[in-house]
């Protein structure tokens, strides 16, 4: 009996997979001028890291971690010895990248004193064990960033515009989407304003989900994140961050907000932006659809955790990142129209009229593929009428068709499909002749409009050179 893939997972096949690679593409490109390099840590970790960074009494923590076990762990737990497992036995596959790039980067120590700052960038699965809908996945894909070791406010900027140029760079309209921005205070400020929000919730318990009030004893500013229609107009009414900020959060937050402003970044300040991991200080930020997402409009948030070195037992570091979702970005490029990558479809499709010329049909698929040309072929013994239909399926420009006749005239014989037209060539001028045909010709003119005759391809030097010599090198 065949197996289905597990509830809330994705096959990533054909278009889908090509635009997984597109997009982490554009990231490097993105990311790579703000001197981002990458990261793979592992997809698993001991249970610990997650729980001591994402926070015990988040929702990822809570009810989302999928528990992994080794057999021997596995043993302890069927026989009743949960309590028994060492900290290496409790692995859990990783929720989000934060806490496994900080575990990372404690590890191999990443971030010495006196060192810039450790800047990577990563791509990969995450496990959430969520209730599946659209845009809500158990296993999703996230592209993230992690700057350790920046406390100037200018980090926070550079990091939440360059999260907006890959946005843009995805073709995301910027008027589709909205920034959403907040501090969230810190060790200074934070505790009196959870108090405060604490004390709102009791004195409106009756009004407020079951959920919530039990919040207002463990994470109090989860309140705010209530999915309950009626417990979010009554948050709407409990105090404000934006009111408790320390004078140097406030300054920090003022500070982020004035490079953004000075760079053009739109943003809507959100005092009621919390994010759902607990390890946030100061800025947060969270990038959302305004339209047709519904709830999981989020494509993608993140913020600054300047304690989460020192609770996951490292020397105090700052840093901060966000993390976007593949899934959802792929949704908002759909509504806004963006283009997504198409299957590649092949240069030419060498078809074999007689299976006497095989060696001769291989050798010059081989041959067209170290010009570099996209190369389809039968290697199912298909006839010759039924290669045709393959070239068209596969839309193919061009069909070289190599057999008896062909080579007794001299060579390949290359049919244009779009036009039909069909010629003989050598084997040996395949290649320059195919290039012809899909109109890669090196041009004789120079790209620059100065209308030299270069001889060896259109220039591309990019200089002015009206009248005069080329600057470019090649010796014009
Ligand atoms: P997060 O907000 O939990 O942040 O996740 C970031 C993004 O991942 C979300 O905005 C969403 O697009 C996507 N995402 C989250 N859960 C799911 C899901 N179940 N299905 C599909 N997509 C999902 C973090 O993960 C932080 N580590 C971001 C960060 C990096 N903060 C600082 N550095």
């Amino acid at each position: 009996m065949p197996t289905n893939k597990p509830k809330g997972t994705e096959d990533l096949i054909g278009n889908d997979a090509l635009t997984w690679a597109y997009m982490r593409d554009v990231a490097e490109q993105v990311f790579t001028p703000y001197g981002y390099a990458p990261i793979e840590v592992p997809m698993f970790e001991q249970a610990d890291v997650f729980v001591h960074g994402i926070g015990t009494s988040t929702d990822v923590v809570r009810k989302e971690m999928f528990t992994v076990l080794s057999p021997d762990g596995y043993a302890k737990v069927s026989q009743g010895r949960a309590a028994e497992l060492k900290a290496d036995q409790r692995l859990a596959l990783r929720p989000e990248g934060t806490a496994g790039t900080v575990r990372a980067a404690i590890e191999h120590n990443l971030v010495p004193q006196g060192a810039a700052p450790a800047k990577l960038w990563y791509a990969g699965s995450m496990f959430r064990a969520e209730r599946p809908q659209k845009g809500r996945l158990r296993e999703f894909h996230q592209i993230g960033v992690e700057c350790l070791g920046a406390s100037d406010p200018a980090a926070d900027a550079e990091v939440i515009i360059m999260f907006m140029r890959f946005v843009e760079a995805l073709g995301i309209d910027a008027a589709s989407v909205r920034l959403l921005l907040n501090s969230m205070g810190d060790d200074a400020c934070r505790p009196a304003y959870r108090d405060a929000v604490s004390a709102y919730i009791n004195a409106h318990a009756d009004e407020l989900c079951e959920e919530c009030r039990r919040r207002a004893d463990t994470n109090p500013l989860r309140a705010f994140d209530c999915k309950n229609e009626h417990c979010h107009e009554v948050m709407e009414g409990a105090p404000k961050i934006s009111d408790a900020l320390c004078p140097e959060c406030r300054e920090h937050y003022q500070a982020v907000k004035a490079y953004l402003d000075a760079q053009g970044i739109a943003y809507i300040e959100d005092p009621r932006l919390v994010r759902g991991l607990d390890y946030y200080t100061r800025t947060v930020f969270e990038v959302q659809v305004i339209d047709g997402l519904g709830s999981q409009n989020a494509i993608g948030g993140g913020g600054r955790y300047d304690k989460l070195f020192e609770t996951a037992g490292g020397k105090p570091t700052c840093g901060l990142g966000f993390a976007a979702g593949f899934e959802r970005l792929v949704l908002a490029m759909q509504a806004c129209g963006a283009p997504l990558p198409q299957a590649i479809c092949p240069d030419v499709y060498v078809a074999l009229a007689d299976p006497s010329c095989a060696s001769q049909a291989f050798a010059l698929v081989q041959q067209l593929r170290d010009c570099g040309f996209i190369v389809e072929a039968d290697r199912q013994g298909r006839s010759l009428k039924s290669q045709f239909k393959q070239a068209d399926k596969f839309q193919a420009p061009v069909v070289a068709v190599i057999g008896p006749d062909e080579l007794a005239a001299g060579g390949v014989k290359l049919r244009d499909m779009g036009t039909h037209d069909e010629r003989v060539v050598a084997l040996d001028q395949a290649a320059a002749e195919l290039a012809g045909l899909l109109g890669l010709e090196e041009s004789d003119e120079c790209g620059c409009g100065c209308g030299h005759e270069h001889g060896h391809g259109a220039c591309d030097c990019g200089h002015e050179h009206d009248g005069q010599p080329c600057e470019c090198g090649c010796d014009r």
